[in-house]
């Protein structure tokens, strides 16, 4: 037995010193770089993830809304990152009322149909955040007060929209602002 572990260890300085042996330190070397490598890849995974949008983030980035059940003249609340958005489904009178004003004569002129998609001008979609200091304006929700241009109505310090949603009367600066959107279908819209 110990004649022949003493053969063993004999033939192991031997084939360190020998070709052999040289190419097993190589291979540690070349182990210990690979393991290197392979730190290197563990602990830049959790920087890459770390950039990346956490779930709930990607989850905000859009909204998607089935507008099927909204009615002409409904409208709904919905929430896109963090914020809410008006989707309203305008009436032929509405989108008529629209039409009519002179857009020249508008502090933020814009056209209802560029505030809207081609093909579906009846369907208005706006922050539900006032310009002037961001309060939720009326006129989204059943019975609510429109304002007196029958789109809506901040209740903070009184601005009216028309029904493209633009200002009209009060302090707010701008009109409502129309997110990025799409419809993915007839029914179904994607905001942002
Ligand atoms: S926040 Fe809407 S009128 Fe001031």
């Amino acid at each position: 037995m110990t004649e022949s572990t003493g053969t063993a260890d004999v033939d192991g300085v031997a084939a360190a010193e020998s070709g052999e042996g040289v190419r097993r330190r190589d291979f540690i070397n070349i182990a210990a770089v690979g393991a290197a490598g392979v730190g290197g890849v563990v602990t830049l995974l959790p920087l890459v993830s770390q950039m990346a949008p956490s779930k709930d983030v990607l989850a905000e980035s859009s909204t998607e809304l089935d507008v099927s059940a909204i009615q002409p003249g409904q409208a709904v609340k919905a929430v896109f990152r963090k914020q809410p958005v008006f989707v309203r489904n305008l009436t032929a009178k509405e989108i008529e009322e629209a039409n009519a004003v002179d857009v020249g004569s508008l502090r933020d002129p814009q056209t209802l149909a560029e505030r809207t998609k081609e093909g579906h001008e009846n369907w208005l979609i706006t922050m539900g955040v006032c310009t002037h200091l961001g309060c939720v304006p009326l006129g989204a929700g059943e019975g609510e007060n429109k304002g007196e241009f029958g789109g809506y109505f901040c209740p903070c310090h009184g601005s009216h929209y028309d029904t493209a949603a633009r200002i009209r009367k009060g302090p707010a600066p701008l009109n409502l602002q129309v997110p990025e959107y799409e419809f993915t279908s007839d029914t179904v819209v994607k905001i942002g």
